[in-house]
């Protein structure tokens, strides 16, 4: 749709966690009109809900290099070395920073150091936490109050739908709709010449998930059309300690975090036998791919659906102090973690894939920026080491605002019509859709049949909605559209959400069939093995409108 109104900016950041509050206050420190824009509240999305914490070489005797080994390790081969070392290395200072803008950290007994803990993959304590089990909670707050304090410029509420771009194909700023009240109502634009994404993750495109509502890989969906490359969707991470509310759980499922583990909780089966010991030299602290995979095949011998994770041990005082968050959320769903094992499966958890970057966030389309979960910088690879990712939104939402302010401010260009046709809106109702397709055919375990069938399944959906979209334009009153006929989306932000997940997730499908092999958080049934010879490589992916996906492959430092 036509924009109705339109604000000009230096910069519009486009979501508000942990990567896009750091990018626009430091955008905003050095002088640029930055605009915050975000779907729904400025603490409602993902990093509000990180529990273990943020990882860095913090620790008396741990260093970046030791951090780069245990990520390279974590991402079985598809990782960018480059792009951990930075991670690594400017992380310390970083979370440094981080505090200094407010966010208040645990410390150990004497109050005098930053209190640190072990998650999967970490062969150290190097996991700073807040709150206990709440650190997403405490870095959101402080970046909220550092937002507020400094007077930024926000829009809530408001669902960014495309990309403008100038003539010369240069970012031109962002078309977005704005639901609720006031002098932004409906369909408006923000123009700037640097666009930055952090919208997040794409977990609600699978029927269980520890993102929330909010993540339906919008950022991701909105570079695809305007014509960015995306990479390495095929690797979801599934979460392996999820509480496990039954089958038919649907939407956001409560977290347990890997800390629990880290702090000495077991993974057991009904009988109370620990089965992850002998299976790796970290057991329950095995990369997460490891222990979910482990989980899975455990479950399907003993003909259930999830295991146990046992921390009686830990005692009431521990549970209250250290897992506040957890102890509440068990407790809610009537398990009582003190006194009984907590039954958990995996559920999908993180997009180690997304928008490709180079090392300051750049994407391929000039002045399109994309930092946290939607992008793929190349530090996660096929598998991302636990408690990277508020470290990656900080990290490089730092160099993205360098590179943005290093240069000289400039208006930007006229935007320009887009030459292809608009993509067809899906009814809201097909995300329920969606989200069984994408579990049945491609969540923890796939294979060549249940992928194909995920992929025709998808397609259909897509014939449909380009039909009806079709039909509404030969129909002067879509009322009177035959009711044997698909009937058009209303616009509005949920058909927008749906269309956005319909999209990644045909991209996500795309790769997980050409990538035959199983490799960190993609497992094939029928591949079952790690082939270096044939896929060590990415998939670079680009959309051509209406429908078309286009793929290229590259070595490893892509
Ligand atoms: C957790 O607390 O287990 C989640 C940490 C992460 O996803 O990095």
């Amino acid at each position: 749709p036509a924009p109705g109104w339109s604000i000009e900016a230096d910069v519009v950041v486009v979501g508000s966690g942990v990567a896009g509050l750091t990018a626009a206050l430091r955008c905003a420190a050095a002088g640029r009109r930055t605009v915050v824009v975000t779907k729904a509240r400025l603490d409602d999305g993902s990093t509000r809900w990180a529990q273990g914490g943020i990882a860095a070489a913090l620790g008396e005797g741990d260093t970046p290099e030791q951090h780069l080994t245990d990520t390279l390790v974590a991402g079985a081969g598809l990782c960018d070395e480059n792009a951990v070392r930075t991670l690594v290395t400017e992380g310390p200072d970083a979370v440094r920073r981080l505090i200094a803008t407010g966010a208040r950290f645990d410390t150990t007994p004497g109050g005098d150091e930053i209190a640190l803990t072990r998650e999967g993959g970490h062969h150290r304590r190097r996991i700073a936490h807040a709150g206990g089990d709440a650190t997403g909670a405490e870095i959101s707050r402080a970046l909220v109050d550092a937002v507020r304090a400094q007077g930024l410029r926000t829009i809530e509420n408001a669902l960014v739908l495309d990309l403008l771009t100038d003539a010369e194909g240069r970012t031109a700023g962002v078309t977005l709709h704005v639901m609720g009240e006031g002098q932004h109502d409906g369909v408006g634009a923000v123009r700037a010449p640097a666009v930055v994404l952090a919208t997040g993750g794409m977990g609600q495109v699978f029927s269980a998930t520890t993102n929330p509502a909010v993540s339906t890989g919008d950022g991701v969906a909105l570079a695809l059309r305007a014509g960015a490359e995306v990479s390495d969707l095929e690797f979801v991470q599934f979460h392996p300690t999820v509480l496990y509310l039954g089958p038919d759980a649907e939407g956001q499922q409560p977290l347990i975090s890997e800390a629990v583990r880290g702090e000495g909780a077991h993974l057991v089966d009904a009988d109370g036998i620990r089965f992850m010991t002998g299976q790796h030299e970290l057991a329950e602290l095995a990369p997460r791919d490891i222990v979910a995979k482990a989980i899975m095949r455990r479950a399907h011998e003993r003909g259930t659906e999830h295991m146990y994770l046992d921390a009686r041990h830990f005692g009431a005082r521990m549970w209250e102090e250290r897992f506040p968050t957890i102890l509440a959320a068990c407790r809610a769903h009537g398990i009582d973690p003190v006194t009984e094992p907590i039954p958990v499966a995996p559920a999908a958890h993180y997009a180690s894939g997304g928008v490709r970057t180079d090392l300051y966030g750049r994407t391929t389309v000039p002045g399109l920026y994309a930092c946290g979960e939607v992008a793929c910088t190349g530090v996660h690879g096929a598998n991302r080491l636990a408690s990277n990712s508020l470290l990656e939104g900080l990290v490089f939402a730092e160099r993205i605002a360098d590179d943005i302010t290093s240069a000289p401010a400039r208006r930007p260009g006229p935007a320009v019509e887009p030459a292809a046709a608009p993509v067809p809106l899906l009814a809201p109702e097909a995300r329920t859709a969606i989200q069984r397709i994408m579990t049945a055919g491609a969540g923890v375990l796939r294979s060549a049949a249940s992928l194909t069938e995920a992929a025709t399944a998808l397609a259909r959906l897509q014939r449909d909605a380009a039909e009806a979209a079709t039909t509404a334009a030969q129909t002067a009153a879509p009322e009177a559209t035959p009711t044997d006929r698909p009937k058009p989306a209303e616009p509005g932000v949920e058909a927008w959400e749906v269309t956005n997940l319909l999209l990644v997730a045909r991209v996500l499908v795309a790769g997980a069939m050409r990538r035959e092999e199983t490799r960190g958080c993609h497992w094939r049934e029928d591949h079952a093995d790690r082939d270096d010879a044939h896929w060590q490589r990415h998939f670079l992916v680009t959309h051509r409108p209406p429908h078309t996906l286009h793929t290229r492959t590259t070595d490893t430092a892509a």
